[in-house]
C-alpha cells in the first residue's frame, strides 16, 4: 500500500516562534514571549526563576522572531511553490484574548489569522491548527498561576470556542495542546507555572495536566458541535526511550518513560486515566483534585486522531551511573553508541520514527499524524546567500523512508507529515536563530541582526520533488 493521494504533505511553524509583533495589533504578552537567551533560559522554562516582565540585560526573540507577522503573505508564496498541501500553524492566545480572563476578543487578532487562512485557501493549503503550542497569557498567570488553577479550563475552553466558531469556514484540523507532555518537563513553558518554595512540584504539575486534559476532552467536544467535519487531535513530543543494556531494570526503565508521555495521550485517545497513573498518584501521595463529572467529560470526547512531534530516541537505563553518558536533551538520554548526533546532541535514529509510528499505531488505533520532525543545525550561505543543505536532505530523506515503510509495511494508518520549522525560526529549547530546520533560509541571527530576507537552499528544490512525487522520488 503506497501513501495516499491525499496524503498531507507540509511544513509546521508556531506564532511564538516565527510571528514577533508581539506588541502590535492589540496583543497581550504571552509566557513565551519571556523567555531570553542564555543560561537562564531553561530555569525559566522550568519554573525556577520568575521572568514575568522583560528585563534590561536580556535578549527575547521572540519579539521580533522572523516577523511573520509582516511578512506572512510572502511566507505563504514560498510554502505554496513548495506544493505544500497542508500548513501547520498555531494561534497566539495572547492576540486573540490579551489577557486571556478579557470577555470579548480582540477583533485585530481574530482578522489577522483570517488573513492568513484566506491566503492558505488562495493556494489550495489545507490549514492545521494548534490551538496553543507553549503559550499562555502572562496576565493568566499573574492573576490565576497559570494552568495549575482550575480556572483556566474556561479561559481557554472559551479562547478555543471563539476561534472554532469564527474560522469555521477555513479550518477542520485542529489540535488542542502542543506537545502536552513538555507541561512534566518545562512547566512554564508547557502551563505558566512558577514554583515557590516548598512547593509539592509533582502534585502541581499532575494537577495543571488533569485541568489541561480536561480542556482539551471540552473543547473537542465543542469543535465536533460547532462543524460536524471537524477532526480534532492530541499532541505528543515523542521519540521512543531504549533500555541502554538489556537487564530487566534497563527495560522497566524505558516502559516507564515512555509512559511519563503516552499518560497524556492515553487519556486524550482512550478518554480516561491509565491505572498505572492512578497507581502512581496513590504511591506518591499526588492529592489530584478532579470534579465529579470530569470523568464523564474525558470519556465524551476521545480524539480523533494522535499527532507527534519526532527528533530522535532516547536511552535510558535504572542505573543512575550509566548517565555520566548523557547527551543534550531536554529528556536526559544516555549516549547511544549505535546512533549519530546533531550538532545539538540529539541522536539521529529514522528507524526509531517507524518503530515509534508502530507503537502508537498499535497502542491506539487511531490516524496518526507526524506534526513535526527535522534537523537543527548551522547553515552556512555562500556568498550569494545559497545554503547547499546535504545534511538535512539526508535526515529528512531517511525518515521519509521510515515512515514509508512503516505505512507501506507495517499497515499504519498515516495521515500527513509537516516538516518541523519548514521557514527557519527562533528555536524553543535555546531561542537560537542558528539552529536552523527551514527550507527558507531567513536573514537573522542569534543577537536580533540581519535583513530578514527570505532565500531558498538546496533543499527547497528537494522537498518540492519529493511532495510532487507523493514521496516517491526522495
Ligand atoms: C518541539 C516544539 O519541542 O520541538 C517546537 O513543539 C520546537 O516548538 C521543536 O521548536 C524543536 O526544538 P528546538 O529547541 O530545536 O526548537
Amino acid at each position: 500500500m503506497a501513501l495516499s493521494k491525499d496524503f498531507l504533505w507540509g511544513g509546521a511553524t508556531a506564532a511564538n516562534q516565527a510571528e514577533g509583533g508581539v506588541l502590535e495589533g492589540g496583543r497581550g504578552l504571552s509566557n513565551v514571549d519571556l523567555l531570553p537567551t542564555g543560561p537562564d533560559r531553561s530555569k525559566i522554562a522550568a519554573g525556577e526563576l520568575e521572568m514575568l516582565e522583560w528585563q534590561e540585560g536580556y535578549y527575547y526573540p521572540a519579539k521580533a522572531a522572523i516577523d511573520m507577522y509582516h511578512r506572512y503573505m510572502e511566507d505563504i508564496e514560498l510554502f505554496a511553490e513548495l506544493g505544500f498541501k497542508v500548513y501547520r500553524m498555531s494561534l497566539s492566545w495572547s492576540r486573540i484574548f490579551p489577557n486571556g480572563d478579557d470577555n470579548e476578543p480582540n477583533e485585530e487578532g481574530l482578522a489577522f489569522y483570517e488573513g492568513i487562512f484566506k491566503k492558505l485557501k488562495e493556494h489550495g493549503i489545507e490549514p492545521l491548527v494548534t490551538i496553543a503550542h507553549f503559550d499562555v497569557p502572562v496576565h493568566l498567570i499573574k492573576t490565576y498561576g497559570g494552568w495549575k488553577n482550575r480556572q483556566l479550563v474556561d479561559f481557554y475552553t472559551q479562547y478555543a470556542t471563539t476561534v472554532l466558531t469564527r474560522f469555521k469556514e477555513y479550518v477542520t484540523y485542529w489540535l488542542t495542546i502542543n506537545e502536552i507532555n513538555i507541561l512534566l518537563h518545562q512547566p512554564f513553558v508547557g502551563g505558566g507555572i512558577i514554583f515557590k518554595e516548598g512547593d509539592n512540584r509533582q502534585e502541581i504539575k499532575y494537577q495543571a495536566a488533569h485541568h489541561q486534559l480536561v480542556a482539551s476532552a471540552l473543547v473537542t467536544k465543542a469543535a465536533h458541535a460547532i462543524n460536524p467535519e471537524n477532526k480534532v487531535g492530541c499532541m505528543l513530543a515523542g521519540g521512543s526511550h531504549y533500555p541502554y543494556t538489556c537487564r530487566p531494570e534497563d527495560y522497566q526503565e524505558a516502559i516507564n518513560r515512555d509512559r511519563e508521555g503516552y499518560f497524556f495521550i492515553d487519556v486524550q485517545a482512550r478518554g480516561k486515566y491509565p491505572n498505572y497513573a492512578l497507581k502512581k498518584f496513590e504511591r506518591e501521595g499526588l492529592n489530584i483534585q478532579m470534579a465529579e463529572d470530569d470523568a464523564e467529560i474525558l470519556a465524551a470526547s476521545p480524539v480523533d486522531f494522535v499527532t507527534f512531534s519526532y527528533y530522535c530516541s532516547r536511552t535510558v537505563s535504572g542505573t543512575p551511573e550509566d548517565y555520566a553518558q548523557a547527551t543534550g536533551n531536554l529528556f536526559p538520554s544516555i549516549k547511544n553508541e549505535y546512533l549519530p548526533s546533531t550538532e545539538w546532541g540529539w541522536q539521529i535514529d529514522p528507524l526509531g520514527l517507524r518503530n515509534s509510528l508502530n507503537q502508537l499505531y498499535d497502542r491506539y488505533q487511531k490516524p496518526l499524524f507526524i506534526v513535526e520532525n527535522g534537523l537543527g543545525a548551522i547553515d552556512e550561505p555562500d556568498e550569494n546567500g545559497y545554503v547547499a543543505d546535504d545534511y538535512r536532505i539526508d535526515y529528512l530523506r531517511k525518515h521519509i523512508q521510515a515512515f514509508k515503510d512503516a505505512v507501506e509495511i507495517d499497515g499504519v494508518e498515516l495521515l500527513g507529515y509537516t516538516t518541523w520549522g519548514c521557514i527557519d525560526l527562533v528555536a524553543a529549547s535555546t531561542g537560537q536563530m542558528s539552529k536552523r530546520y527551514g527550507f527558507v533560509y531567513v536573514d537573522r541571527d542569534d543577537e536580533g541582526n540581519g535583513t530578514l530576507n527570505r532565500t531558498k537552499k538546496k533543499s527547497f528544490d528537494w522537498y518540492k520533488k519529493v511532495i510532487a512525487s507523493n514521496g516517491e522520488q526522495l
